[in-house]
Order: structure tokens, then sequence, then C-alpha cells
């Protein structure tokens, strides 16, 4: 019999692609924090002790891959304590039920972005609420956890109908629609196709990859070059796309500038190399016509 897994956060951006690369693979527990009965995604919320209890008296999965996440990094500085609850306290709880295999996604963010792209040896030091709360995450996981494995990635994307925050979904539809778009020419990362990171994933539980790793896409780029980039693989207007400073958002979470992640690590683990962005991106191409 297949491996019972548990994801939590299902519904979001990567739970739609890890859903489908392990879908036939294993006996999946598919949860978000609202649920949804036509896709089968039960309702769990990570920070409420009576769910997780209901839950874990029902199931006993043997690996959790803990996507659930509060993700908005604006709205993490405005409820800070909600940022915490969910992507720190919520690891504590579950550590109480789960003796398991515990895969937890993690983010380039806890680097201060001073001088990306970083290695899993570098100084961690989180500038943002988001950040902190996913680093407090890490070290609460790799001291409490037995088995688990920590999977840093940055900048992921897809485009999907559903998906609620896409990079590639907003840069597509605004020029498809001749809107303007201003994009930062200063944050740099390694863009990361959550299908590629679903795969990565997969190896890392077939191949019980323990430990902490960074993946990400191989090509190291500021937001502004991705954009044109997108726009060149989807025959768009590239000149609708102007370049802007962080500074000019006026964002509330200050935001990594030199981030992303080097994949040495992973790539040795796993003989594997990290896609290409253009490679990617004509995938995705070729699988929306
Ligand atoms: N997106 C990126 O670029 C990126 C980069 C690096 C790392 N990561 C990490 O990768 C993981 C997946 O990211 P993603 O892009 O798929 O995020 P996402 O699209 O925001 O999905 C996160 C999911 O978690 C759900 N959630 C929020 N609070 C919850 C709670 N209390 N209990 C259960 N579920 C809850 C969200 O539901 P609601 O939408 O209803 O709140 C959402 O469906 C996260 O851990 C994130 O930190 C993401």
């Amino acid at each position: 019999m297949s491996k019972q897994v548990l994801i939590t956060g299902a519904l979001g951006q990567l739970g739609s692609a890890l859903h489908s690369q392990l879908a036939t693979k294993f006996d999946l527990i598919l949860t978000d924090l609202n649920g949804n009965a036509d896709k089968n995604i039960l309702k769990l919320d990570i920070t409420n002790p009576s769910e997780l209890d209901t839950f874990f008296s029902r199931y006993a999965p043997e690996i959790v891959i803990n996507l659930a996440a509060f993700t908005d990094v604006d709205r993490c500085e405005q409820q800070p304590d909600l940022a915490e609850d969910v992507n720190y306290n919520s690891i504590k709880f579950l550590a109480q039920y789960c003796s398991c295999r515990f895969i937890q996604i993690s983010t380039d963010y806890v680097f201060d972005g001073g001088n990306g792209p970083y290695s899993e040896d570098d100084k961690t030091s989180p500038i943002n609420i988001y950040g902190k709360t996913k680093l407090a995450a890490e070290k609460f996981i790799a001291q409490n956890f037995k088995d688990w494995c920590i999977l840093r990635t940055n900048v992921l994307f897809d485009y999907q109908e559903g998906t609620k925050a896409s990079f590639i979904k907003w840069v597509i539809d605004s020029l498809k629609n001749g809107q303007k778009l201003n994009v930062v020419d200063d944050q740099f990362n390694n863009p990361t196709w959550t299908n590629d990171f679903a795969e990565i994933i997969e190896l890392v539980i077939e191949r019980d990859v323990k430990g902490l790793y960074h993946y990400g896409g191989a090509d190291y780029l500021n937001r502004y070059d991705f954009a044109l980039m997108i726009a060149d693989v989807f025959d768009l207007d590239h000149k609708l796309i102007i370049p802007i400073k962080t500074t000019e958002l006026n964002q509330l979470a200050k935001r990594p500038l030199k981030g992303g992640l080097k994949t040495d690590k992973i790539e040795q683990t796993l003989n594997i190399k990290s896609n290409k962005l253009s490679d990617s991106l004509l995938e995705i191409k070729s699988r929306k016509n």
C-alpha cells in the first residue's frame, strides 16, 4: 500500500502542483484553512489545536508536508500575531502530533538580501515579519523533530486560472489587456516553477533526504528582466513593462534585494540540475495552448 501523506495548505500555489505530482504515488490527504469539498480538500486550520486534535485522531500520516503559511509579506507586517501563529506557533502544535517525517517549505526571506544568492551555510538575518516567523519555524523544527527536511525556495511561479497570487499570471494578463506594468529592477532571485519544485519534493521523499536544502531555478535575475522574459516567451509587448525601484512602491514590508538561493547541495545530493527559466516558461506556454 502507498504511504499516507498529509499536505497542508494544499489550495495554495505550490499545493496544486504538488497534488498533481504526488497523486498517483501516495495516499494523499489534502487540507487547507477553509477546505474545498469539490477538490477533495479537508478543512484543517493548523493554528487550531482542537481541529488538529480531531484530524490526528482520525488520520496517522507517515509524512507531513507543511505548505500552509501566511505568505502575504505586507499583511504579515500589519498582522504580526497572525503571522506568528500561522508560520511559527502552528509548528509547535504540529510537533505534538507528528512523530512522523516532517517536510517544511521555507524561503530565501530568512536572509537580508545583502549578498545573495545564498547557500545553506550562510548566516540568516530576516528583515521582515514573514522572514522572521519562517526562520523561527525552521529553528524549532531542527531542534524538535526527529525526522525532518527543510526545503527553502524562492519566487514560486506558475500560470493557473485559480491561483491567488502569481507574478507570471499578473504579467501575462496585464500585457494581454494592454496595461502598463511597473516592475522592480533591483530585486534579484532565481524564480522557481512550482512543477519543478514539486518534482524535487517527490525525490526528497523517495530518497529520504534529511536536513536543510535550497532549491531554485537555474537563472539569477531581477524581477524586471523576469517580466521581459515572460513577455518574450508569450509573444507579448514588452514595451509596456516599466522598470522601477523597490523604494518607489512604499511597501510595508522590507524586501531583501539580492536574495535567491544557491542549489549546489541539492543538485549533488539528488544528482539533478535546476531547470532553466526559459525552458520552464516554454513548458507552461505549451501546456496553456
Ligand atoms: N510563493 C512563493 O514565492 C514562496 C517562496 C518561498 C517559499 N514559499 C513557501 O512555500 C509554501 C507554499 O507557498 P505558496 O506560494 O503555495 O503559498 P500560498 O499560495 O499562499 O498557499 C498557502 C496556503 O496556506 C493556507 N493557509 C493559511 N493559513 C492557514 C492555516 N492557519 N491553516 C491551514 N492553511 C492555511 C492559505 O489559505 P488562504 O489563502 O485561505 O489564507 C493558502 O491556501 C509556504 O510555506 C511559503 O512560505 C513560497
